[in-house]
């Protein structure tokens, strides 16, 4: 056997990137918790004691941490003169993704998320060796916050300004006054989203986690939204009708994947519709076979999907068999299509997409 070393240094090299990145990703993660990116956004260049003054972190530790975001490229380093004394930076265009959780680009809030798979390695490895599920509850309790800050970012950009619009006469019924159901709505950022946009309409929210209905509760309450938003504990395949009728708009965002029967929780949905109702199906972007997914953010998808979305499903009695119902995060459009049509959908098509979404509606 001949082993061509270019390639194993060429590989060997990618490797070294990608555990750079694991543990330059703690220090990202901390930097987003103790406020570093957002003391270095619009502040121009800045001295180690600078920045260590603004956010009371320790100068010695802080030295080390500015120097792993420069070697990171994430803040730009300018030397200083025979006396050492350089400058950091953290230019706007980055400031835009780490240091502020409204920009339509922000990532930093995602940092949390691989924390909490890092402190779940050993429930993952038994997940593996066993096939035993893991419920969403049942994880390091910072991925839930942090999935709040990963998913926000984009239902704040796209969803009532592109998403909504989108379907076919939604926006309308919604701006007169609707019922709306949020299904696996984790803290409820979609659905505080919409009620802000829509004040005639009346939002429920809906998930099988208690801890993240209780959060949801208080964001609500927190946004004086509390008589126009209601909260509450339920699994998809047995959410209530609301009082006399059904609702004008169902909406799963990046949940029905994780369901134990994707299908039964859209066939609940289809049962408590209104007469012209329609479903809006938020999921990950994904291509339909697995060589259409092979690159970064197929990477990132991949690796939850392993570590949350499938565990879920299988915790929730999903099927165990290849191609069966267990969808995984990376469905693609034709599978999710079946699942609506299963589910007694006639009429399935994309409405909207961003780089990283794909927004299917779903009309009997
Ligand atoms: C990836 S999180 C997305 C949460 C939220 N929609 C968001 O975009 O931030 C998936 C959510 O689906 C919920 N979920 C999973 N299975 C469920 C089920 N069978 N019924 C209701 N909610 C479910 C989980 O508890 C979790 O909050």
């Amino acid at each position: 056997m001949t082993v061509d070393m270019a390639r194993v240094e060429q590989f060997a090299n990618q490797v070294i990137g990608d555990i750079a990145a694991a543990e330059a990703g703690v220090l990202s993660y901390v930097g987003d918790r103790l406020g570093l990116y957002r003391a270095m956004a619009g502040a121009g260049p800045l001295t180690l004691a600078e920045l260590a003054d603004r956010t009371t972190t320790h100068p010695r530790y802080l030295q080390e941490w500015l120097a792993a975001q420069a070697a990171g490229g994430y803040v730009t380093y300018q030397p200083g003169g025979n006396g050492g004394g350089g400058t950091f930076t953290l230019p706007d265009e980055h400031a835009a993704v780490l240091a502020d959780d409204a920009s339509p680009v922000f990532l930093a809030g995602a940092f949390g998320m691989a924390a909490s798979s890092w402190a779940d390695a050993d429930v993952t490895a038994d997940a593996l060796r066993t096939g035993a599920g893991i419920g969403w509850g049942d994880h390091d309790p910072r991925l839930y916050p942090a999935t709040e800050r990963f998913f926000r970012t984009g239902y704040a950009a796209s969803l009532t300004s592109e998403w909504i619009p989108a379907l076919d006469g939604v926006e309308d019924k919604l701006v007169r006054g609707a019922q709306v159901a949020d299904v696996g709505c984790g803290h409820g950022a979609s659905t505080t989203i919409m009620a802000r946009a829509f004040p005639a309409s009346s939002f429920a929210g809906f998930d099988v986690h208690d801890a993240s209905i209780d959060a949801a509760r208080t964001a609500a309450a927190t946004a004086g939204l509390s008589d126009q938003v209601r909260f509450d504990v339920a699994t998809a395949d047995a959410i209530p009708a609301p009082a006399g009728g059904g609702y004008d708009l169902v909406c799963f965002f990046d949940c029905l994947h994780d369901m134990g029967d994707p299908v039964a929780a859209a066939r609940r949905a289809c049962a408590v519709l209104a007469e012209g109702g329609t479903v809006l199906l938020v999921e990950p972007r994904a291509g339909d076979r697995l060589e259409d997914n092979l690159h970064p953010l197929g990477r990132l998808m991949y690796a939850a999907s392993t570590q949350l979305c499938t565990p879920n499903a299988v915790a929730q009695g999903g099927e165990t068999v290849p191609g069966g119902r267990t969808l995984g995060g990376q469905a693609g459009e034709a599978r999710l299509t079946e699942v609506l049509h299963e589910a007694g959908f006639g009429r399935v098509r994309r409405a909207a997409e961003t780089p990283f979404t794909m927004v299917l509606e779903a009309r009997p």
